[in-house]
């Protein structure tokens, strides 16, 4: 198990940016987050999501409340996809 974690994720950090907003993208569809969401929510709000560390947070409350189905790894992507087009937090 532990092996086939390590295959994938070496995998996931040689795919580009390009790939990895791509693949984002269709989590997120898959996932039906923006059946609740528009982009208009992925911004800085005070006294909410203010870091990196919080966006993940958030992203992990909001996939495990929806039964997303994904790695941490995807979620990790999913991260740096909306931290890269809305939030523009330091990594
Ligand atoms: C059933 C509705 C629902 C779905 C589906 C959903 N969310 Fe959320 N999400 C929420 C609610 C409610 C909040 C909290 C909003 C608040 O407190 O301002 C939230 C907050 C967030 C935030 C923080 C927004 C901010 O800047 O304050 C992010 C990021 C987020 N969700 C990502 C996702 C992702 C990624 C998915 C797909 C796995 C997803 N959400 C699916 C309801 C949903």
């Amino acid at each position: 198990m532990l092996k086939k974690l390590l295959i994938i994720s070496y995998f996931l950090s040689c795919t580009t940016l390009f790939a990895q907003h791509d693949e984002a993208k269709e989590l997120m569809k898959d996932a039906e987050c923006m059946s609740c969401h528009n982009n208009e929510d992925f911004a800085v709000k005070k006294g909410k999501v203010e870091s990196f560390k919080k966006l993940s947070q958030t992203i992990d409350a909001c996939r495990f409340g929806n039964d997303a189905d994904w790695f941490d790894d995807e979620s990790h992507d999913v991260a740096k996809y909306l931290n890269h087009k809305f939030y523009k937090f330091k990594e």
